[in-house]
């Protein structure tokens, strides 16, 4: 049996150890605030900005709700970022991605204060990341990364292959792996003969949006796999992007999902928000 990669877990520790950070912060006068925007009533962002919301409660940060129409301009959410960029007392923006089609996404990512960019999405931040300076780690990869260190997996000298190369998560992944002295490998739609490379992989992260992808012969006995995708599946039940049932009984460890990824990406935002104190 493979050992389960408890996210679930790990991320209520982190964000208990982050509580106590807060409460230190607020015995010497620090406070800190988030503003989440969000523009549109896309339910699924609703739903994570809801959550976003409840976990800057539960560690004591405050949070500020901008939940603006589908019909804001983009001059309006431009000039809404401007002012909280000024805010002396906002450590850190969120916008809530995707934005309606009128709004163009990498101007206002590249509006936002680079000391206030808690999502590491701003250009500075991931070219701080590339060259190893400080600055915010875009949060599920730097989720993984805390995943696979708590739970006692070494990345130092393993073979780690991701599937997928989006912004948000293969890129990032691929500095943070490297940053870790793992051997990095990044397949995409492109790559030939796919099997070929993710059988070569000790750490497989898998984030390609495709319900149950990977399968069995997509993995090497022993490998530790990490499972970004969720998908809501006909019979309503969750999956990710690998074949749980299929892949578990040939690897050392698996983050499942629900449970897995998913509740680490909030817990690295937290933990970004966190750091904004030191800015
Ligand atoms: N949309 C989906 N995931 C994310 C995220 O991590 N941050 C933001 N801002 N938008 C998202």
């Amino acid at each position: 049996m493979a050992f389960l990669i408890d996210g679930k877990k790990i991320s209520a520790e982190i964000k208990d150890e982050l509580k106590e950070q807060v409460a230190a912060l607020a015995a010497k006068g620090t406070t800190l605030t988030l503003a989440v925007i969000q523009v549109g009533d896309d339910k699924a962002s609703s739903v994570y900005v809801g959550n976003k919301k409840k976990a800057c409660e539960y560690i004591g940060v405050q949070s500020l709700a901008y939940e603006l129409p589908a019909s804001t301009t983009e001059e309006e959410l431009l000039s809404l970022v401007k002012e909280l960029n000024e805010r002396k007392d906002v450590n850190g923006i969120l916008v809530q991605l995707p934005l309606p089609k009128h709004i163009d996404e990498d101007k206002v990512l590249l509006a936002i204060d680079p000391d206030k960019d808690v999502d590491g999405f701003h250009p500075v931040s991931v070219g701080r990341l590339w060259i190893g300076q400080k600055g915010y780690e875009s949060c599920t990869p730097a989720g993984i990364i805390q995943l696979l260190k708590r739970s006692g997996i070494e990345i130092a000298g393993k073979e780690c292959v991701i599937v997928g190369r989006s912004n948000i998560v293969g890129k990032p992944m691929a500095a943070l792996l490297l940053r870790e002295n793992g051997t990095v490998t990044v397949c995409h739609s492109r790559t030939k003969d796919l099997a070929s490379v993710t059988k070569r992989a000790d750490i497989l992260v898998v984030a390609i949006g495709k319900p149950k992808f990977i399968t069995a012969e997509y993995v090497k006995e022993g490998a530790v796999v990490i499972d970004v995708g969720i998908h809501r599946m006909e019979d309503n039940k969750l999956c990710g992007d690998v074949d749980f049932a299929d892949v578990e009984p040939h690897v050392s460890a698996i983050t499942p999902v629900p449970g897995g990824v998913g509740p680490m990406t909030i817990a690295m935002l937290m933990c970004n928000v966190v750091r904004s104190a030191e800015q």
